[in-house]
């Protein structure tokens, strides 16, 4: 979260420079930071891949992406052929020493031309079982000796287990040190996630009652409607907790959870959130089915259109056992939240796309009002719309306008869409802090593997028994029965935004 840009001359590799990451999110984010000004004056992209490709084909294909993906459309002629300047396209066999070899004459070329050893920034945009190759390789090839301005951005999944993490995590660490190593998660950067961080510590009005004394729960719901499109292959051997738990709705929870930092420092803010994952309550083989739900779309509706069930997905078993939805109470040892539940739930093909976090408070301890108005009344909510609405409510009560004493629940909201500046999509941000040397919003090794820890026994539980009744929710719906099962033992409801439904049906 730098606030000035950086100005050293860099150099990006892009490992995977053709693939589906790079065209969407890569080179759409790098664009709008050259669009907005902060790419350095002297930089170098180098897109990597094994396909033959001029440098032209390779701008036209990005040319492409960027008018199809980026937040900006299409890119203004003239910019971008400034901008193409500066695309290489260069091909390589990830296996092969003297790809590395040749890139790293490449580097050095350019070194020379600008009269200065570049910062080295690279990006690993590859599957799981590339890393190793391609870690060892540069390392090998010397193309990242200088801790200090050379760095490494590895993209989820980071292991598939707590074991294969802490592996990844050695293997990294022999090519290079902590503060080198960028494990990006994207639901970082975006914007009201960071805002977390804002409201929370930036005011003194919602701290004092940020801990168990006021608030009753928490839910963090991450929802998709799309459905696992073409990458059923990777999903059938990952799964919503794999995809989205152990990474983007934990880290989430440690925005909301942790403790003040006592600076903005990036090891501070790590540390905080790590004590979070620490504090997390380990779930026991046996209670698994009573603190975690799984579930899997059948064929439905979406948005008017019918869909069809997970196990008919390309690339998916007919009697698959992946769960494409998981629901998840979990408590905190701490003094802040001892015995204050948080649910988290994620899942695709689900009724409505919606990110958001619910503060519920508790309800007040006395109430000053007759029977018939106590009915009405309703216990404070926070409500932090993350995508795609962007917003934050906060909902308290107030008297109804008339001549009784009447009571109503009103809303205080603050609604991005007010603001007048463009926000960022994720990418631009943390590829930003990336080329600054900013790790805040990246994970350290420590916290992803305290996350997979938490999941660890909800992972082996699931997977050492099917389920039995899979698949058990219909596309377009809020997820299996038992989800609302879980929560409702305490007598709680997963919050849906009337708002956010009604202002999106408006658009
Ligand atoms: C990715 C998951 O990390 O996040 C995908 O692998 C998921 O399965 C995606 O669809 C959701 O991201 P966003 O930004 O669209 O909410």
């Amino acid at each position: 979260m730098p606030s000035v840009k950086n100005t050293n001359p860099t150099i990006i590799v892009i490992f995977g420079g053709t693939g589906d990451l790079a065209n969407r999110k890569l080179i759409p984010a790098f664009y709008n930071l050259y669009l907005d000004g902060w790419m350095p004056e002297k930089f170098a992209l180098i897109g990597l891949g094994r396909t033959k490709l001029h440098d032209s084909d390779y701008a036209a294909h990005l040319f492409d992406g960027l008018t199809k993906f980026s937040r900006k459309g299409k890119p203004d002629a003239e910019k971008w052929e400034q901008f193409a300047k500066s695309v290489n396209y260069f091909v390589s066999d990830i296996n092969d020493l003297e790809s590395y070899k040749a890139l790293a004459a490449k580097m050095d070329s350019i070194d020379k031309q600008w009269g200065i050893r570049a910062e080295r920034l690279f990006y690993l945009s590859v599957s799981p079982q590339f890393i190793e190759t391609a870690t060892v390789n540069i390392k090998k090839s010397k193309l990242a000796d200088h801790p200090k301005t050379d760095r490494i951005i590895i993209e989820k999944p980071f292991g598939h287990n707590k074991e294969t993490a802490i592996a990844l995590n050695k293997l990294l660490s022999k090519t290079f040190e902590e503060q080198q190593i960028y494990r990006i998660d994207h639901y970082l950067g975006k914007e009201t996630v960071q805002n977390i961080l804002a409201f929370r510590f930036a005011n003194t009005l919602f701290e004092p009652l940020w801990n168990r004394n006021y608030i009753d729960y928490v839910q963090i719901t991450v929802a998709e409607e799309v459905g696992v499109e073409e990458r059923g292959g990777y999903y059938e051997g990952a799964g919503a907790l794999r995809d989205m738990i152990q990474n983007h709705l934990l880290q989430i929870l440690c925005m909301v959870a942790m403790e003040p930092p006592v600076s903005f420092d990036a090891e501070e803010i790590r540390n905080r959130k790590v004590d979070v994952l620490r504090a997390i309550r380990r779930i026991r083989p046996e209670e698994v089915h009573r603190y975690a739900v799984r579930g899997q779309y059948d064929a439905g509706w979406v948005q008017g259109k019918k869909v069809q069930a997970y196990r008919d997905e390309p690339q998916v078993d007919a009697n698959s056992n992946t769960e494409t939805f998981a629901a998840i109470k979990f408590y905190l040892d701490n003094w802040r939240w001892q015995d204050v539940p948080f649910y988290l739930r994620t899942g695709k093909r689900m009724q409505e796309k919606i990110s958001s976090i619910t503060i519920q408070f508790r309800p007040v301890p006395h109430s000053t009002f007759s029977k018939t108005q106590e009915d009405s009344l309703m216990a404070n909510r926070l409500t932090i719309n993350i995508q795609p609405s962007m917003d934050i409510r906060l909902r308290f009560m107030s008297k109804k306008q008339g001549l009784e004493m009447n009571l109503n629940p009103s809303e205080m909201i603050f609604d991005y869409d007010d603001c007048s500046t463009q926000t960022p999509e994720a990418y631009e941000t943390l590829l930003q802090d990336a080329m600054h040397g900013d790790t805040t919003l990246f994970m350290r090794s420590d916290q992803v593997v305290e996350a997979w820890d938490v999941i660890t026994p909800i992972l082996e539980a699931w997977e050492s028994r099917d389920s039995l009744d899979f698949p058990n929710y219909a596309a377009g719906t809020w997820g299996p029965e038992s989800a609302e099962a879980l929560i409702a033992r305490q007598g709680h409801v997963w919050s849906l935004n009337a708002h956010t439904t009604q202002k999106k049906h408006k658009q």
